[in-house]
């Protein structure tokens, strides 16, 4: 196979970490591109030198040029400005649109044939800005946000049945926001549903935390968001994708129709292969957890439509 590269946009704790742990997986060349410059070429270095001792032969160069990201297979973005304690994701909306439409424009340019994966937050409107401002097919635009809320949910449903994390199958839906909808229906504990292991209490305490699981490491960081689960699931993802494995993954992408969602980017269930988004696939839910997934969905498309009026304005 030959070597792919994958451009990582932003060396900050999100970007930097994931620049690591695809480094260690040794199969793609890597680009971390940061507006701060020597940053990006810090930690890239940083990364070159642990090859010897990690035992890893990949090239991986950093900088402010879009140059090195020439031509990459698969482009993540991170950069923007992560939340302070307190703030909600919707508050970075406009300061963080107008770093991905600046990303999504040098995307556009220097990896024309990418499959872009938006990491930036509020999660589902900057993936709807990169879908905008590339004129992407939908299927090689993703936003990374389900994997990690569902890894969330079965980390907390782990800790309280003290079982394996790996037994625990589950699906968080819905926008990477307080809207986000944990489905209990179909949340497995090595094949038996949690609703029989768990009382109704305590799960809806689980599904609480998981929808402040961001803000919690948020208020206990002070300065800056998660950083190690973000870059695991971003790897999850691309992992997917690199190896063809059409994993079932909760991802951002555009529904149109699915689930009764029309032209909304929000997290559903879909199948991650080579081309990207392969399918979504849609399966029966209850008629709460449809509702609550419209409901998230509607809280997103009034953010679409304010990013729709900042590209007017930005034009
Ligand atoms: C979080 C940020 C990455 O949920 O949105 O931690």
């Amino acid at each position: 196979m030959p070597k792919m590269k994958i451009t990582v946009v932003g060396a900050g704790m999100v970007g930097g970490t994931l620049a690591q742990r695809l480094a260690e997986k040794n199969f793609a060349d890597i680009a971390l591109i940061d507006i701060v410059g020597d940053l990006a070429k810090g930690k890239a270095l940083d990364i070159a030198q642990s090859a010897p001792i990690m035992d890893y032969d990949i090239n991986i160069q950093g900088g402010d040029s879009w140059d090195i990201a020439k031509d990459s297979q698969i482009v993540v973005i991170t950069s923007g400005v992560p939340r302070k304690p307190g703030m909600s994701r919707e508050e970075l909306l406009e300061v963080n649109f107008k770093i991905v439409k600046d990303v999504s424009e040098k995307i556009k340019k220097f990896c024309p044939d990418s499959i872009v994966i938006v990491v930036s937050n509020p999660l589902d409107a900057m993936t709807y800005t990169a879908y905008k401002i590339t004129g992407f097919a939908k299927n090689r635009i993703m936003g990374m946000a389900g994997v990690l809320d569902t890894a969330r949910f079965r980390a907390f449903l782990s800790m309280e049945l003290k079982v394996s994390p790996k037994d625990i199958t589950a699906f968080v839906l819905g926008s990477h926001g307080d809207t986000m909808v944990p489905v209990l229906s179909y949340t497995h504990v090595g094949g038996v549903p949690v609703e029989n292991l768990l009382p109704k209490e305590k799960l809806q305490q689980i599904i609480e935390r998981t929808r402040n699981a961001g803000a919690e490491i948020v208020s206990l960081l002070k300065t800056g968001s998660a950083y190690y689960a973000p870059s695991a699931a971003v790897l999850e993802m691309i992992e997917s994708v690199v190896f063809d494995r059409k994993r079932v993954l909760p991802c951002c992408v555009l529904c149109e129709g699915e689930y009764g969602i029309n032209g909304v980017f929000v997290g559903v269930p879909v199948v991650l292969g080579k081309n990207g988004v392969e399918k979504i696939l849609e399966f029966k839910l209850k008629d709460d957890e449809v509702q609550a997934l419209k409901r998230s969905a509607e809280v997103v498309q009034k953010l679409q439509k304010e990013v729709d009026e900042l590209i007017k304005k930005h034009s």
